[in-house]
């Protein structure tokens, strides 16, 4: 009775130009492997739980372009979501709709635009966490080696365990600190990153929902009775219109006093940004990251991807971004690339 949910709604801003509104980076073939993140998401949980418990919650607009990637994904394992409104209606939407199928059902929960290198581990992990929330009502988050103050994670401070258990009870849940927290975090070595995947059972996520998110608790438990009928849309739709904007890490996992992280090393990176993508992929001998039809000459440490058909020749630059995708040519320094979130929104060209 395990079921995964995959959250495939993000439009991933900090990515572009490849990631766009209407084509969000869960749907690129982002390590140029022949498949989307999306796609190797899902293969990922094959053999962790059946097919057929793989739901994907996405906004209605990227319900073709899912079923694209996913031929194989029954309508019923499509939840489509009017509005974006960020991971916690996404979470309660699933969770309430496993719960109307199986009250005793364990949940993964997992982004759909990370990449895990290395499968086992993971597995392993997963693994480890489910035996864990069989038997108790707890949320566990798997929790990855931090290795620069990025604001744009989750930190999780635990508590060492006396027993031999990787399973680590929770003290502090920080989401996206400034920098300066950060760097404390980063200095004390007591934190983990949140790696966004989270395992539980139905029961203690509904609890989680009824204790820190009422409103949104109440909505679900209300509707409850039409959900896997033909009245799920509409309420959908009502539900969506009143429903905050909250992540699960400010509306749960900050608030919870129940959290438990497993920490894994599974080569995993969340793809957020350009130089995360820099961090796990092969480099040229000068430390560049190129895709395209390309000639350097005295170029250093730059990620460059552009499109196949088009000849692009660059001299002598270091620590440089150049993305063209899609009628936008991008070119930001690596270290300023917090800044293409502020891009995107000056974009008057982005779609
Ligand atoms: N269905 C749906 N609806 N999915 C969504 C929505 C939504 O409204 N908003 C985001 N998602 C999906 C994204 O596509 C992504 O797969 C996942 O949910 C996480 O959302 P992000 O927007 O990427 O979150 P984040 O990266 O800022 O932060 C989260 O992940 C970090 C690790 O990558 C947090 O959990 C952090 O604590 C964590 O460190
Ligand atoms: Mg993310």
């Amino acid at each position: 009775n395990t079921y995964v949910v995959i959250m495939a709604g993000g439009i991933g801003s900090r990515f572009w130009p490849f990631s766009r509104i209407n084509h969000p980076k869960q749907f690129h073939d982002v390590l140029g492997i022949g498949e989307s993140l999306l796609q190797s998401t899902v293969k990922r949980f094959e053999g962790i739980c059946p097919p057929e418990h793989i739901y994907v919650v996405t906004n209605k607009e990227y319900a073709s372009l899912v079923k694209e990637h996913l031929p194989n994904l029954a309508e019923e394992q499509l939840l489509l979501e009017p509005i974006g409104r960020n991971t916690a209606p996404c979470i309660a939407y699933a969770t309430y709709k496993i719960l109307a199928k199986d009250p005793n059902a364990n949940i993964v929960v997992s982004p759909a635009d990370h990449v895990i290198l290395r499968e086992e581990s993971f597995k392993k992990c997963i693994n480890q966490a489910l035996e864990a929330t069989k038997n108790r009502d707890i949320l566990v988050t798997l929790g990855i080696k931090p290795t620069r103050p990025d604001t744009g994670y989750g930190y999780i401070q635990f508590l060492d365990n006396d027993h031999q258990d990787d399973l680590k009870k929770v003290k502090t849940f920080t989401e996206k600190p400034s920098l300066e927290i950060a760097q404390m975090f980063i200095d004390s070595g007591e934190f983990v990153w949140n790696s966004g995947i989270f395992i539980w059972n139905v029961k203690a996520i509904v609890q989680a929902f009824e204790e820190h998110l009422g409103e949104l608790a109440d909505t679900f438990e209300e509707g409850r009775a039409v959900l896997n009928t033909d009245k799920e849309e509409a309420f959908i739709n009502r539900a969506y219109s009143h429903s905050r904007n909250i992540s699960i890490d400010y509306g749960i996992m900050e608030k919870a006093d129940n959290v438990f992280v497993i920490e894994g090393d599974f080569g995993w990176s969340d793809l957020g940004s350009w130089n995360s993508l820099y961090s796990v992929t092969d480099k040229t001998s000068e430390g560049n990251v190129v895709d395209g039809n390309i000639l350097l000459y005295d170029v250093n440490n730059c990620i460059i991807k552009t499109p196949k058909d088009q000849l692009v020749v660059v001299q002598g630059l270091t620590d440089y971004i150049i993305a063209e995708h899609d009628n936008v040519l991008m070119i930001c320094r690596r270290e300023d690339e917090q800044k293409v979130k502020d891009f995107v929104s000056d974009a008057k060209s982005q779609k």
